[in-house]
This record gives C-alpha cells, structure tokens and sequence, in this order.
C-alpha cells in the first residue's frame, strides 16, 4: 500500500542537508523543501557554515568506527562513480605515520583503491610507516552549485532563510511536515561570534556541539598531482596542527591546517599560515612559489564537531515548544502537535566522506515513518 507522503523540510543546505535532499528526491512522491541561512550560490563566502572551507577528499580519519565504516565505503563508491561528472577526480594519496607498528591498526584498506605498503627506502627521514593508495576529491563550490541545481531541476523547493527555531521551520512546511535537523554548528556562543548566526537555540540546544577551528592555505599547483597527509609525527604535528596536502580538480591545492577543537575565531592567524607553508613545501618542493606555485587565499573554517559522535536519529517533539526556547515569529497561532525531527548533525572533520552514507540511513528512517 501506498503511504501518504508528509512534505518535509530539510533544515541547512551544507553538504549534509543537500546529500539528505538528493537522495529523498528519488523518491518523486516524497516532497521536499530545504531552507537555509547560507546557501551555495550566495554564501560561499560566509564562515557561518563549513560546507565552503573544507578539502574535500576522503582520507582516513580515527579509529575504527562500524556505523562510520558503512557511511564512508558508501560515500566513497558513489563519489567514485561521479568522476565522469567532472566534480571529482580520482586522488593519487600517501599517508605517512611516526610508527611502523600502526599498519596493524589500519582498517580502512577496503574503503579506498590500490591500497599498498611503500618501501622504507620511499620515506622521507622521520616516517617509520609510508602507505599510498587512490582516493577522491573534489571542490566544494563547484559540487554545492551542482547540487543546488541538480536539486532544484528535481523540483526541491529551496527557502533562504534563518530561522528560530525547529517549530518555525516546521511550519514552513506545512501542518503535517517532518523536518530535518542538518544545521551543522549551531553556537550558544553567538553573542561574541555573530558571524554564526542568531542567538538561536533551534528548539533544544545541544551542549556537546562544538567548533574544531580549521585554517588552511589555497594554492594554484595543477603540476602538484599527490596528495600527502601526515598522521602521528612530531615533525610535522602538534596537538592543534596537522599537515596535509590535498590536490582538487580544478588545479588548485588545498594546505593545511588547524584542529583547534573550541575555537571560534574565524580570523586568520599569520603564524599559522607561515607554519602551513613550511611543512607543506619540506614535504612537497614543488609547492615552493619558484617552482610555479602562486598563493590564491587563506581561509578559517569550522568544522561542526560533536562530543560523542554524529547525531543521526528520529526525535518526537511536542509542538508548541516552551516559550522560553522560541523567539516569537509572529505567525498567528502556533500549531499544537507531534513534530516528527530526523537530526543529522555534528560530522566535525568528515562531512563530505560521511555525506552519502548519512543520507542513505536518514532516507530508510524516512521510510521507517
Ligand atoms: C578546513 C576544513 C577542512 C575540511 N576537510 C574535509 C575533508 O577533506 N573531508 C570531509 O569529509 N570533510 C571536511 N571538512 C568538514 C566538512 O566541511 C563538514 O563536516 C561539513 O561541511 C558539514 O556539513 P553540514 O551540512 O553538516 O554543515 P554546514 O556546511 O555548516 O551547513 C549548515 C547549514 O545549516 C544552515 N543553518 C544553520 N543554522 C541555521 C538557522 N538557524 N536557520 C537556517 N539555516 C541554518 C546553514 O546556513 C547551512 O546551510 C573540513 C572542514 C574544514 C573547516
Ligand atoms: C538541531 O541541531 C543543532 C546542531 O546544529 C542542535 O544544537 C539542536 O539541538 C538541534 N535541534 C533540536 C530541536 O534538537
Ligand atoms: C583571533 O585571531 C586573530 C589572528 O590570530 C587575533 O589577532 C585575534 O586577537 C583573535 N581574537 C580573539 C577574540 O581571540
């Protein structure tokens, strides 16, 4: 039997919100409007969202996790299948580890392509581990513009706009309307940074959403063809400091960066960026400006990180909520009843390799209505 379609509001048009709505969208009965503060044509400037700063390839991030496993092999097989698009290229990668005894502990072998050992001799000085494998990546202001386009020749409806809370975006989609929670960062800190947004508390603040500050460099490097990432080595990492080297595929090259787990400032610091560089021209020359290299912007991003993990479950909440959490939008009566929420939030340094997984297990809870 059929079921009865609910419209539904996907609440934020960051890479999550945008993978949740394409995918709901092949379902043609399923009725789906996004509404959003910063949006991909207009907002890519804005750091009051991450979608815009990040790599974005997919490279190994923590240990292993079985829930994360499955959203990333997904993610990664579709976005190997979307190379023909031109929006992402296939990714020659190394990644060197301090500690030769870490290749026990390697568990995502099976996730990407060619996976191999490289030969001690291969390693530059201090790099006890050296593994190469092919990844993707892509870049983010091209692949948020297709997807918005792709989305709306689906007929997604999309509503600029910031609002209050979980009730008021609720109502944007109608009486019956379910919504989805794919807000990223949504700061309880936003009387000192206004750049994230209204005070607001979406309804039920979640305390263990938190910013992971990063700071990157942006080059034009078409010849740099690699991309290097460091993990665990004293050389190239401190506590808030990685180093990595991510090639896109328009010819640009992303470096990085920061992981400064609760910070907000979104200024760039010029230390880092002279750190950045350092490390990422000893371990790739050819990123040196004599050899061809030219510097296209410094850039901060926060990354919506949540203590505990990503959220991604189904949340009944009654309808009106308590005052004290809603600005009051002015709308005539508000609606007494039960408001179905999916949330979707809180993928901290990995949005973009969780993203298609993340969408597949929010569409089965859809269906699971
Ligand atoms: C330097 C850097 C490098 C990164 N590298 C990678 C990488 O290589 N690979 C990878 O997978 N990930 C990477 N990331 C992480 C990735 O960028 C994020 O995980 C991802 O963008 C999160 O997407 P999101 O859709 O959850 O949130 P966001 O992109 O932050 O989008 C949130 C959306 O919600 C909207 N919104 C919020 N509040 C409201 C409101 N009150 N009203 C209306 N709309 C609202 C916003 O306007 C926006 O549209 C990186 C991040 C940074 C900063
Ligand atoms: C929606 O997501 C934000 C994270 O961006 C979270 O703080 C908030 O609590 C969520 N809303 C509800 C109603 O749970
Ligand atoms: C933010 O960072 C900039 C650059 O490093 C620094 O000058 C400024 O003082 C910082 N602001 C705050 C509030 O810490």
């Amino acid at each position: 039997m059929q079921k009865q379609q609910k419209p539904i509001v996907v609440l934020g048009a960051g890479v999550i919100g945008l993978s949740i709505a394409y995918t709901l969208s092949s379902e043609p009965s399923n009725k789906i409007s996004i509404v959003a503060r910063d949006m991909p044509e207009h907002h890519l400037d804005s750091q009051g969202w991450a979608s815009p700063w990040a790599g974005a390839n997919w490279s190994p991030i923590g240990g292993f996790d079985e829930r994360t496993y499955k959203w990333e092999t997904l993610t990664f097989n579709k976005l190997w299948d979307m190379v023909p698009t031109g929006l992402v290229m296939h990714l020659p990668s190394r990644v060197y580890h301090e500690d030769p005894q870490a290749l026990s502990s390697i568990w995502w072998k099976d996730i990407v392509r060619n996976f191999r050992v490289l030969p001690s001799e291969d390693l530059p000085p201090g790099v006890g581990l050296g593994l190469a494998f092919t990844t993707i990546s892509t870049k983010p202001a091209r692949y948020l513009r297709w997807m918005k386009t792709e989305l709306v020749s689906r007929g997604v409806e999309f509503i600029s706009k910031s609002v209050g809370s979980i009730e008021e975006a609720a109502a944007l989609g109608g009486t019956d309307s379910i919504v989805i929670n794919a807000t990223g960062l949504v700061s309880s800190h936003c009387a000192a940074h206004s750049v994230v947004g209204s005070r607001s508390l979406l309804g039920v603040e979640d305390l263990n959403v938190y910013p992971i500050r990063g700071q990157t460099t942006i080059v034009e490097a078409p010849h740099v063809k690699t991309c290097v990432s460091v993990v665990s080595n004293a050389l190239f990492q401190s506590s808030e400091e990685a180093t990595y080297i991510i090639p896109r595929p328009d010819g640009s090259v992303i470096l990085g960066g920061t992981f400064q787990s609760d910070n907000w400032n979104t200024s760039v610091d010029h230390k880092v960026v002279r750190r950045i560089f350092e490390r990422c021209t000893a371990l790739q020359p050819d990123l040196l400006p004599s050899r061809g290299t030219t510097i296209l912007s410094h850039n901060v991003g926060l990354r919506p990180a949540r203590k505990g993990g990503p959220r991604v479950e189904i949340e009944t909440i009654q309808l009106p909520l308590s005052s004290n959490f809603v600005p009051s939008h002015g709308e005539g009566e508000r609606q007494a009843r039960a408001l179905t929420v999916i949330h979707a939030y809180g993928f901290g340094p990995a949005g973009y390799q969780n993203s298609w997984g993340v969408a597949s297990e929010v569409a089965e809870l859809v269906a699971s209505l």
